[in-house]
């Protein structure tokens, strides 16, 4: 695949390695100190639980959507008499305030990237913390300097404006360009019928097996007699799930730790947001077979 121009740059910004790995060391201290809360707050954050999707895209249009109004009013508001001045500071300090909410979950998010992605990241992450610079000078004008200087305060949420759109551009990019926090399993294909995965012997009580069941990568395990199996491969970034540890009937991913109930596919703990494919499973004849629970058409 070729590069697009925004990888090419990305590519040679060596710089922004430390100061994503800084980033994620500082937000992975800010959860332990939490203790056990700050790992359900983690969760939350990711959208792993309840949402069952990636909280941050659903929280970043508040912020965008609030500074867009906010330029509109502004300017309406500059060259006509039809509203007052007093609107897009407000619709500004309410994007300034939501954008709390972006941040959070943009940095929870940035924790388990790496290379690539990660500089990808922390670009994105630069642009609209600028933004957020700009915006709150911009604010600080309005409500404390004299009315004088209110272009230059037009100037300055304008110009932040323009650095949020850019900055969206890149986190676009992150997800639909290179694929961050997407459904690793969106386009999984499997057996709409019972197909041969191995024998009963093949399974021990509690062990992860690898298996292919008509040419999808599945996981398999016995628990308590009874077999259960998965998509192997993890919807969070595509970790080899038989190769992570299981603990009764939950398997954690070896990449970054997602868990997932066995026996029904759901999240039990993030940074995956999206459930594994479920296959139902049986034994005939010391032959195990299994299918696909809810196969994509
Ligand atoms: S690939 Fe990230 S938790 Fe599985």
């Amino acid at each position: 695949m070729a590069d697009s121009w925004l990888d090419r740059v990305v590519r040679g910004q060596e710089w922004l390695d430390p100061v994503g790995r800084g980033l994620q060391v500082s937000v992975r201290r800010g959860f332990s100190l939490l203790g056990s809360p700050g790992g359900a707050l983690r969760d939350l954050l990711h959208g792993s639980r309840g949402l069952g999707h990636p909280l941050h895209p659903a929280v970043t249009d508040l912020p965008l959507g609030a500074w867009a109004a906010g330029a509109v009013l502004d300017y309406v508001a500059h060259f006509t008499s039809t509203v007052g001045t007093r609107a897009g500071d407000v619709a500004l300090a309410v994007g300034l305030l939501v954008s709390l909410a972006a941040v959070a979950t943009g940095l929870t998010d940035s924790e388990d990237t790496f290379g690539h992605e990660l500089r990808v990241n922390v670009l994105h992450g630069l642009n609209m913390g600028l933004a957020e610079v700009l915006m709150a000078a911009s604010l600080g004008l309005r409500w404390w300097a004299p009315l004088s200087w209110h272009p230059l305060a037009l100037g300055l949420s304008t110009a932040g404006l323009a650095v949020a759109m850019a900055g969206m551009y890149v986190g676009g990019h992150l997800t639909f360009g290179i694929g961050t926090m997407v459904n690793r399993t969106a386009f999984v294909s499997g057996p709409t019928e019972f197909a041969p995965v191995g024998v009963a012997a093949d399974f021990p009580e509690g062990a992860l097996r690898r298996v292919e069941a008509a040419g999808m990568d599945v996981v398999v395990a016995r628990c308590q007699g009874r077999l259960h199996a998965l998509g192997g491969v993890c919807s969070h970034a595509g970790g080899p799930l038989a190769q992570g540890a299981l603990d009764g009937t939950v398997v954690t991913c070896p990449w970054h730790g997602s868990q997932f109930d066995l026996r029904t596919g759901e999240v039990r703990r993030g940074p995956a947001t999206f459930p594994q494919p479920r296959l139902t499973v049986r034994e005939r004849d010391g032959v195990v077979e299994a299918h696909l629970d809810h196969p994509i058409p």
